[in-house]
């Protein structure tokens, strides 16, 4: 992680240089989890007559999101991610629909900046996912497109609050309303959103209704491990009732092991991450949160002012409500990709993003101190893409070759599997 390669700088992560990917709420809070997790470093949820503090921990992180989400009588369960939470709650809703509408061939119907988990949810639970285009200013799924999209067997929506490529909100009021009028799901994702979303307003940011208050809301995710600062392996899905998250559970009565009954994917779990999750919150607090917000999207409000009032050659994609600012080029002679790559050389981490062609940071409190370097690095970079573009990059190379011909994304596929393969060459 120190490796300095000549070529690139290989940054570690305590310097500010990464999007997102480390959500750290500080030094003192690390030594809290440890000890968190060193006291119930053997603990499992799946026993809760074993680890009854375990049982209670589980239950209060879940109390804890449903108070912030607005629905204290809503219910929920954590689970092991965001992915999870989104799969969980697509098997929620599949279960749901067959049960209550005879649907047996689901399907739901997500924006296009939608999370790449609910396509994955869809592949493992069988769910057809049809993906609407976003609006190119607004960034918010086309509500028109989706309604046209509605047909009987829709089981669920989604929307985001706030998505991950360009941190935009949907207009979540807007698809409460074809959920309600349908009598179908609505998922919120606030993976992303999670412990900023919720504060905007207390934080002094502009908001809009997003939670269990609209009242079409069947679903939310949030991770406590994103901005809730719990440690990574940690996620909450909420619903509006507890008669929704029993087609969430598996049981089985009739195993030869005995009973069996788990609330989601996995069966053991780690109770000692849930202890972590657990200690995070109650260290942090509300009033932890706010401040967190505050200088977070202080952070990355100041640099999409930046990039809007002081870097002619770069637009900002919608706008971002929350700690990502995605920005393209609007100049054809500008490759943003190749920006991309003179940053990878100053040691940022950046996300690439595809349709349109994009580079997006995640701000965290990491990047807090740095947004000045940031701006400043933006602005080198894009004069060195322009006056000495390599066109040998990594964002430039992997894109370009999933945009070169139909071949393109295949082979961009391929080599995404490979790299898996390599991932696991001891
Ligand atoms: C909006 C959004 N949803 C879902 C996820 C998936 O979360 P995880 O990586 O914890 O599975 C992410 C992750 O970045 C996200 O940004």
């Amino acid at each position: 992680m120190e490796r300095m390669d000549g070529e690139q700088k290989s940054s570690s992560w305590q310097d500010g240089q990464l999007s997102g990917a480390v959500y750290h709420g500080g030094p003192e809070l690390g030594k809290v989890i440890v000890a968190a997790y060193e006291r119930y470093l053997v603990s499992n949820p799946l026993h809760p007559d074993v680890f009854p503090t375990i049982r209670k921990m589980d239950a209060e992180v879940v109390a804890m999101c449903l108070r912030i989400y607005n629905h204290p009588s809503g219910a929920g369960t954590t689970t092991s991610g965001g992915t999870e939470s989104i799969i969980m709650s697509v098997k929620t809703h599949r279960d749901w629909a067959r049960t209550v509408k005879g649907i047996t061939e689901p399907e739901i119907i997500i924006p296009a900046s939608a999370h790449a988990a609910f396509d994955k949810a869809g592949d493992y639970m069988k769910v057809k996912v049809h993906q609407i285009p976003v609006d190119p200013e607004t960034r918010m799924v086309d509500l028109a497109w989706v309604s046209r999209a509605i047909n009987p067997n829709t089981i669920m929506l989604v929307g985001s609050a706030v998505n991950f490529p360009d941190g935009c909100m949907d207009d979540i009021e807007g698809l409460s309303a074809l959920a309600l009028k349908h009598n179908i799901g609505l998922h919120v994702d606030c993976c992303l959103g999670s412990f900023i979303v919720p504060f905007l307003d207390d934080a002094g940011f502009p908001t809009r209704p997003f939670d269990f208050r609209v009242k079409g809301v069947t679903a939310i995710s949030c991770d406590t491990h994103k901005y809730g600062f719990a440690p990574k392996g940690s996620s909450v899905i909420m619903y509006r009732t507890p008669e929704l998250r029993q087609y969430q559970y598996y049981v089985n009565p009739d195993w030869a092991g005995g009973v069996y009954a788990s609330p989601s994917i996995a069966g053991s779990r780690p109770g000692a991450l849930l202890a972590g999750a657990w200690a995070a919150m109650q260290f942090i607090g509300r009033d932890g949160y706010v401040a967190s917000c505050r200088s977070i999207v202080g952070a990355a409000k100041s640099i999409e002012n930046s990039i809007r009032t002081e870097i002619p050659e770069l637009y900002v994609l919608g706008n971002p409500m929350a700690s990502v600012v995605a920005f393209g080029s609007k100049d054809a002679s500008l490759n943003i990709l190749e920006v991309g790559d003179k940053m990878s050389k100053k040691g940022w981490h950046l996300n690439a993003l595809s349709n349109p062609s994009a580079v997006h940071i995640a701000c965290t409190r990491l990047t807090v101190p740095v947004v000045g370097q940031f701006i400043a690095d933006l602005k080198d970079a894009i004069q060195e893409a322009k006056s000495a573009p390599s066109g040998t990059g990594n964002m430039v190379a992997l894109y370009g070759l999933g945009n070169s011909s139909a071949v393109g994304p295949t082979m961009v596929g391929k080599l995404a599997a490979a790299f898996i393969d390599t991932l696991y060459l001891a």
